[in-house]
């Protein structure tokens, strides 16, 4: 694979890219849209995770020729069917905050005895014109008020099992000892490891 040192993370989210950054290391050299020059939001008009993360792959594959990858993730609750799901970053409605998704989460939690749920990553990988995906999933539960103030998203209301602490009580390194993204990029630098050594 040419080139399987560089890679352009599809992103504009610099939690993510900050959280990746530490799980690679120096091993890879990631660029993200910003260094890349590419000033886009992607869409994610999809109804599952693996298609709005091909999607916004293969946009990015398509405008650079490079090779790329996207990640999508969701807070999959149990007791709500799945939900949020792919539907996390807009829960409270086009527009609104993360405050405004916890709010809701936990409204709809009220009285709901039932409290496991589970973040799942899916990365889509655009090498050399081809894709392939991974996948990362952290298991645990959603407590009844926000505790900690790191991360992003719903970090303070998660608290992943083998833990007492929210996700947004953890520095970065803690939190990457659980992580679900973790888990999909370390399946991705496995990958990336194996087509190094067959070249
Ligand atoms: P995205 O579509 O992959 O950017 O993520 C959807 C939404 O899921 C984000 O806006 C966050 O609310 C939430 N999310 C994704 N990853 C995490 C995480 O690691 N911790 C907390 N929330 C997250």
């Amino acid at each position: 694979m040419s080139n399987a040192n560089t890679l352009i993370f599809a992103t504009n989210n610099q939690n993510k890219v900050n959280e990746i950054r530490l799980v690679l290391g120096n091993m890879f050299n990631i660029i993200t849209l910003k260094e890349a020059g590419i000033d886009i939001d992607i869409p994610e008009p999809h109804n599952t995770l693996e298609a709005n993360a091909t999607e916004k792959a293969t946009t990015i594959f398509k405008l650079t020729g490079s090779n790329c990858f996207s990640e999508d993730t969701g807070l999959e609750v149990e007791a709500l069917n799945g939900e949020p799901g792919v539907k996390s970053a807009r829960y409270a409605g086009e527009g609104r905050n993360f405050n405004d998704n916890i709010d809701k989460l936990l409204n709809n939690l009220q009285a709901i005895e039932n409290r496991k749920a589970r973040f799942r990553t899916v990365i889509s990988l655009i090498a050399e014109g081809k894709e392939f995906m991974f996948e990362g999933i952290c298991n645990g539960n959603i407590i009844n008020q926000e505790k900690g103030s790191n991360g992003f998203g719903y970090d303070p209301v998660f608290v992943p099992d083998g833990s007492e602490k929210t996700f947004a009580e953890m520095s970065m390194e803690e939190k990457s000892v659980f992580s679900h993204r973790k888990k999909a990029m370390l399946k991705l630098i496995d990958f990336l490891q194996v087509q190094k050594t067959n070249h």
